[in-house]
C-alpha cells in the first residue's frame, strides 16, 4: 500500500527545491558552480595571502589592492553556492570539498617576490575567466538567464582585477 504525502527520505531528494530547468540542468549547472566555488574560494585565500605576506617599497599600494580584490572576490562566494540551491543542486561542503575540486593551484611558498605575487593573480584571474565563461555557455544551453546574468557581471569584474593586476606588474621601461 503506498502512502501519500509520505515524509520525503533524508539525502538528495530531500534538497531539490523545485525547479522547471529539469534534472540535467540541475545537475549540470550545480556541479559546474561547485568548481567555480572552489577556484574563487582558492583565489579568495591566495590573494590574502599575498596581501598578509607583501614586502617591499609598493607595499602600501599592493596591500590594500590585494584587500580590495578579495572583498570582491569573496562577495561572489555565497551568491555562487545560493544559486546552486535556487535551482535545486547541491554546493560545497568543506575545505576538502574545495581541495577536491578547486583548478587554480595553491602557493605555499615561504617567500614570494611582491611581481611574482601579482603575475601569479593576474593568470589565476585569467584562468578564473576562462572557467566562468564555459559555466556561462552551459547555462545557455538550460537557458539558465539568471545563472548567465550573474556570471556576466563576474566575468567583467574578474577582467578588472586581470586588468589592475596586468598594469601593477608591468615593467617599467626607459626610466
Ligand atoms: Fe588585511
Amino acid at each position: 500500500m503506498t502512502t501519500q504525502n509520505a515524509t520525503p527520505r533524508i539525502g538528495e531528494h530531500f534538497l531539490a527545491t523545485p525547479t522547471d530547468l529539469g534534472t540535467d540542468a540541475t545537475r549540470d549547472i550545480s556541479a559546474g558552480l561547485a568548481g567555480l566555488l572552489a577556484d574563487v574560494f582558492a583565489l579568495y585565500l591566495k590573494t590574502k595571502n599575498f596581501h598578509w605576506h607583501m614586502s617591499g617599497p609598493n607595499f602600501r599600494d599592493y596591500h590594500l589592492m590585494l584587500d580590495d580584490q578579495g572583498d570582491q572576490i569573496f562577495a561572489m562566494t555565497d551568491v555562487i553556492a545560493e544559486r546552486a540551491r535556487k535551482i535545486g543542486g547541491n554546493t560545497i561542503r568543506s575545505i576538502s570539498d574545495i581541495a577536491a575540486r578547486q583548478r587554480l593551484l595553491d602557493n605555499n611558498a615561504d617567500y614570494v617576490d611582491p611581481q611574482d605575487m601579482l603575475a601569479e593573480l593576474q593568470r589565476d584571474n585569467k584562468q578564473l575567466v576562462a572557467e566562468m565563461r564555459r559555466v556561462h555557455e552551459l547555462c545557455d544551453s538550460y537557458s539558465d538567464v539568471a545563472t548567465a546574468s550573474l556570471l556576466e557581471n563576474w566575468i567583467d569584474e574578474t577582467e578588472r582585477r586581470s586588468w589592475f593586476l596586468f598594469e601593477a606588474c608591468r615593467p617599467t621601461r626607459g626610466l
